[in-house]
């Protein structure tokens, strides 16, 4: 799976929490799917009540008695769902123990789906059967809803997960009382996250490279310390929502260890979850990760957590093997998880977080979008500019040199313009490569594109094709040729200006722009002082030119009377011819040179301005 639907993996993860009638007399079939009761108040993130079970594992058909109890509580809500999927509609049927504390809901048109409060009464315990339905295979989690008085409730509190027996890997039928994992404390952090260690105690991925957390709001930061059997991560980064990161096997999406960060209702809930295939990530239960903390201060959030670096029984990827490690952040609404604005960073090679402390960055951009970047660049800013200087100002200078048989200045232009069609092309495939088709999220960059890419191909067909120099249709071809040019220089040139500006390419702004508005001008700004020099260079040649033409002709109507005044005239017209025209022109092809080698210096620079910043970033 590609890295655009890792993104797309991130959209819908949490359905909106929609208010719902919370009634005294617990009929509140209106939040059988949210859980969450209409108080307009926000829940508590820690849960204090728990709900145990009396049994690990399930055969179809059994009973399971489930008991939700913790301190005073007025209200509450029981459902059981698939563990992999708890925002799908509960699974399986109660029987009430004490009928006159609670009472059977029909969620979802199944009879008997939920168990809720008959009354407001206080209560510290509450005990319900839970019967497995015939033919199910998931694993099973209870989730509860706690109302302790109308401020103060929790919700979708969980159970530990009911495991099919057949798929369980402890398969055993003894009384085991398990506690709620959710029913561990956790703790808030004092003080942002410290990369002094990286390197040294920690495994650290920071982006941008080497950025400090605890200083730069915009740091992105990722770290894992082991100690003993567990590792210590600690992640943080701006507040836009959520934060989040994947160990796989591959730079793509698919069958991933995803942990989400995920700011809610002002604290930060910390998810394990797993991506089958290209389906959404399923979230886990959070048991495995132990010593939870998190901080929101100053636009910055930051979690925390500890786990086993074998966690076997669960999909939990051991951490003492190689990955390549996704980091991905974006907002959230309600709840609801939406498509980040950047894209994931993704490390370039794969790595053993426990084994070696590394201090790495990583790149947000992918490397086909880059190569594509830099292709472009190399091809518009610089091979295409300088092929085009050089025919437009350089034929007279270089027209009685040769190389390879033909006129420098054609072959020079020649070959840097077919470097110029060759980068686009291969420059132009690899982003279909990477989106596996049309991007519709690059708005006009790729149509763009497009018309340079065939302007690109049709101008050395063109030019194959050419009418000999002296041919009178050669202007025809002259125009077109230029007109060609030109447009796909100018549309290139735009479409640079809106490809930067994609989220493929991570370049800083606003440098970016300031950078491509310089090369801009540089580019400009040559083309015309090569243009005004050019045109004084006509200019006075001409007037040159005239001048030794009078002085000839003058000569030739004064060959008859051979007078002493005739030396002083040839003395003079040689004089003009060698003292001015030719090393004014000659100066001319100096001063050109100059301004070429300048520009050139120039636009290289920019260039390695472009490629560092897109193999930085
Ligand atoms: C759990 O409770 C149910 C109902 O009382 C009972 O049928 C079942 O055998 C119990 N399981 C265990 C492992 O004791
Ligand atoms: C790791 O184990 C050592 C003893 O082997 C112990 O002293 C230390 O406290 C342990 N560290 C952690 C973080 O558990
Ligand atoms: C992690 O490992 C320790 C022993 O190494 C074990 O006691 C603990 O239960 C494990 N934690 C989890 C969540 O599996």
């Amino acid at each position: 799976m590609m890295i655009p639907e890792f993104t797309l993996g991130f959209w819908v993860l949490l359905h909106l929490i929609s208010p719902v009638a919370n009634y005294a007399n617990g009929k509140v079939t209106e939040a059988c799917y949210t859980m969450v009761p209409r108080h307009g108040h926000t829940s508590q993130s820690e849960p204090i009540h728990e709900i145990t079970l009396n049994q690990t594992t399930f055969c179809p058909g059994d009973i399971i008695k489930v008991t939700l109890s913790g301190p005073l509580f007025k209200g509450f809500l029981l459902e059981a769902r698939n563990a992999k999927d708890l925002n799908s509609s509960p699974i399986g049927s109660f029987r009430l123990i004490d009928e006159e504390e609670s009472q059977l809901l029909n969620c979802d048109q199944k009879e008997g789906s939920a168990v809720s409060h008959t009354s407001s009464s206080k209560k510290t315990q509450i005990q319900v059967y839970w019967k497995a339905p015939r033919n199910t295979e998931v694993s099973i989690q209870f989730l509860a809803t706690v109302v302790e008085k109308f401020k103060i409730y929790w919700v979708k509190i969980r159970s530990p997960i009911l495991y099919p027996s057949n798929v369980h890997p402890f398969t055993m039928s003894q009384t085991t009382t398990v506690s709620s994992p959710t029913s561990r404390p956790i703790a808030t952090l004092k003080k942002s996250f410290s990369a002094l260690d990286c390197g040294g105690k920690k495994f650290c991925i920071r982006n941008p490279v080497n950025c400090d957390p605890e200083n730069e709001y915009h740091c992105f930061f990722l770290s894992f310390e082991r100690q003993n059997h567990s590792v210590l991560i600690e992640m943080s980064g701006p507040n836009e929502g959520y934060l989040s990161f994947a160990l796989s096997h591959d730079q793509w999406m698919g069958d991933d260890d995803v942990y989400m960060c995920i700011h809610e209702d002002e604290t930060v809930h910390m998810y394990p979850s797993y991506v089958f295939g290209r389906s959404h990530p399923v979230f886990d239960s959070p048991a495995v990760l132990e010593t939870m903390a998190w901080r929101l201060a100053d636009g910055v959030i930051q979690c925390s957590f500890r786990r086993n670096i074998s966690l076997p029984g669960s999909k939990r990827f051991d951490l003492d093997q190689k990955y390549y490690i996704f980091l991905a952040d974006g907002v959230t609404n309600n709840g609801q998880i939406h498509k980040h604005s950047q894209q994931p960073l993704i490390t370039s090679e794969k790595h053993d977080v426990t084994a070696h402390p590394k201090n790495i960055g990583g790149s947000r951009s992918p490397l086909l979008l880059k190569l594509h970047g830099a292709f472009m660049f190399v091809a518009w800013m610089t091979t295409g500019s300088i092929g085009v200087l050089v025919a437009r100002f350089f034929k007279p200078v270089w027209s009685k040199a040769f190389l390879f048989g033909e006129a420098a200045w054609f072959q020079i232009h020649r070959i840097l313009m077919l470097c110029t069609s060759g980068l686009t092309i291969v420059g132009f495939v690899l982003p279909f490569i990477y989106r596996k088709g049309w991007s519709r999220a690059a708005g006009y960059h790729p149509y763009l594109g497009c018309v340079v890419m065939i302007l690109a191909i049709l101008q050395p067909f063109l030019a194959l094709f050419r009418p000999p120099s002296h041919d009178s249709r050669r202007w025809i071809f002259n125009w077109t040729h230029w007109g060609t040019g030109t447009a796909a220089r100018i549309l290139a040139v735009a479409a640079m200006f809106l490809g930067m500006d994609l989220p493929g390419l991570d370049l800083p702004s606003p440098a970016k722009t300031y950078a491509m508005i310089g090369f801009v001008a540089w580019h400009v700004g040559t083309e015309i002082l090569l243009e005004i020099h050019a045109y004084r260079l006509t200019r006075k040649v001409q007037i040159l030119e005239d001048d030794r033409i009078q002085i000839l002709q003058s000569f030739t109507t004064a060959e008859a009377e051979v007078s002493p005044f005739i030396l002083l005239h040839i003395r003079s017209s040689c004089k003009v011819a060698f003292t001015e025209i030719y090393p004014f022109l000659f100066q001319g092809h100096a001063f050109k040179k100059v301004v070429l080698v300048t520009y050139i210096c120039g636009n290289l620079a920019f260039l390695f301005i472009f490629l560092s910043a897109i193999s930085q970033h």
